[in-house]
């Protein structure tokens, strides 16, 4: 299968089910599951059975996957992965936004890097109309990262997660960048501006759950 898309320093490309050595260091990493699971580790079995499964999931809507495993260009080491999914399995409207790296990857750009370039395939090329993101209110690094790819804060809400880890009493946001904002950079200032005000409690928010970004769990 080719590449599904290439940047400057990443090749993103699918997973197949050599990657699971991959996957078990990775979820075996608690600073890297920290924000997901609270750094539970996480067996053979479950990234066989479970975690792999999912990131092998092919979306009618685009023939294609919506997990990509992110390689570095040069040496084509194992970096982590980048989530682009269609939340309806047969309309790539709404994408989901998430990613997880190895924490060797962290603070070189790769996570900014690759989500700018998902967005603007999304955009270009795979009919998105909308991206949304979500993470613990409290996992600054991921907020950092959904900011500085161009998503704006649109809400917190309480994920319901069944187990409580550390943070997650306070909750997890929403952001979320459309494709007129990705267009139009200056309705999106706008939109910043409504999104401080709730955020600062002038305008309500409205309340909705769903699944955490990038949790692949
Ligand atoms: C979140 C993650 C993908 C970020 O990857 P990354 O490649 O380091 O991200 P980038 O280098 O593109 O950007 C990180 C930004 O966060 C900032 N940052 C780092 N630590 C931070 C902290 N504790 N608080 C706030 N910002 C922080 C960095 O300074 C950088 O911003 P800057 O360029 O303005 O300086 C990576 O840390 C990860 O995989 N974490 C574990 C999995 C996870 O939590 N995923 C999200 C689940 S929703």
């Amino acid at each position: 299968m080719s590449n599904f898309l290439e940047t400057d320093r990443l090749v993103l490309r699918a997973f197949t089910t050599d990657d699971v050595d991959h996957l078990l260091a990775l979820d075996n990493d608690p600073e890297v599951m920290r924000f997901i699971n609270g750094g539970r580790p996480t067996s053979r079995r479950a990234i066989e059975t479970r975690v792999l499964p999912r990131l092998l999931h092919d979306y009618p809507c685009w023939e294609s996957r919506g997990y990509w495993v992110a390689q570095e260009k040069i040496t084509d080491t194992f970096l982590g992965w980048f989530e682009f999914r269609p939340l309806e399995e047969h309309s790539p409207d709404v994408v989901e936004l998430g990613y997880r790296l190895k924490r060797a990857a962290w603070g070189r750009g790769y996570a900014t890097e690759g989500c700018r370039a998902l967005i603007r395939k999304g955009f270009t090329d795979l009919e998105v109309e909308r991206v949304t993101a979500n993470t613990m209110t409290v996992n600054a690094r991921s907020r950092r990262v959904m900011e500085k790819s161009g998503l704006s804060f649109v809400r917190n809400f309480t994920g319901g997660w069944p187990e409580a880890i550390e943070g997650s009493e306070h909750g997890d946001v929403e952001y979320g960048l459309t494709r007129t904002e990705w267009e139009h950079p200056g309705h999106r200032m706008q939109r910043d501006v409504q999104s401080r005000r709730q955020r600062v409690g002038l305008v309500p928010t409205a309340p909705v759950s769903r699944s955490r970004s990038g949790s692949a769990e």
